[in-house]
């Protein structure tokens, strides 16, 4: 579905991501492992187009997306699920959710679209009338994935969902994302709890991060094989 091909990605002069290479097969999850600063983020918007590539690829479908503007990206069926949680703090919640869809065009189907998106997210149908701002940081995040998936896309990039949040409303929101994979949708996270990441789904694979370079990629227990280098690299078990 998704084929990343020896990206560089700069800010400026600062050469970020160095040939950075992964791929993401329909209906998987596929984990994004680094410490702080290693180019997590910068490889999400490298995909999404937010910091497009000086070279390489980015394929999605086998079309080289590479270079177009987000919103064409977007309509190609990719979301990003910005890790600063953009909720629109004066927007209400059915505002908030609407615009989600909007990437799309004038849809005609949002009535659909919400049903769907309260399936994963029931509390959120209680709120349709409050104003963002005034939601907890947990429901801010499930607002997010959600006006994420009012785009209904093929692909999700989640970037570190659980951040600041309690560990009930982290569990919540990592029992969303296995329910998103069961229906079809398929996602690359970047998520700090490496060892609740990699228990996700039977055969997730991941890509450990290392100063803006791929170091390994596996399954868990390939990268068990491997847990030195991905302590050393990581700090932390998986
Ligand atoms: N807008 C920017 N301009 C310049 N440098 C940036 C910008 N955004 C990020 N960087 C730098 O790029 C590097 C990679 O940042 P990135 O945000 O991709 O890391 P990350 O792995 O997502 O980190 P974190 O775990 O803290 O979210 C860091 O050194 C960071 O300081
Ligand atoms: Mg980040």
């Amino acid at each position: 579905m998704l084929s990343v091909e020896k990206v560089n990605t700069y800010y400026g002069y600062s050469h970020i991501l160095h040939d950075v290479s992964l791929e993401v097969k329909e209906g998987e999850i596929v984990v994004l492992l680094g410490r702080n600063g290693v180019g997590k983020t910068t490889t999400m918007k490298t995909i999404m187009g937010v910091q497009p590539p000086k070279s390489g690829k980015v394929l999605f479908f086998g079309e080289d997306i590479a270079g177009l503007p987000p919103y064409r990206i977007a309509r190609k069926g990719i979301s990003l699920i910005p890790e600063d949680r953009r909720v629109i703090p004066n927007l209400t919640v059915y505002e908030n959710l609407k615009l989600g869809s909007l990437v799309q065009g004038k849809v005609k189907d949002l009535d659909d679209r919400l049903q769907n998106v309260f399936g994963y997210f029931p509390r959120l149908k209680e709120r349709l009338g409050q104003e963002g701002g005034k939601l907890s940081g947990g429901e801010q995040q499930m607002l997010t994935i959600a006006r994420g998936l009012m785009a209904k896309p093929k692909l999700m990039l989640i970037d570190e969902p659980s951040e600041g949040l309690a560990p009930k409303i982290v569990q919540e929101i990592m029992e969303i994302i296995q329910k998103l994979q069961r229906d079809g949708v398929t996602i690359l996270l970047v998520e700090q709890h490496a060892e609740m990441a990699m228990r996700l789904s039977d055969n997730l694979r991941a890509y450990v991060i290392e100063k803006g370079e791929v170091r390994m990629s596996g399954t868990l227990e390939e990268l068990n094989c491997r847990i030195d280098e991905v302590v050393h690299c990581l700090g932390a078990k998986i």
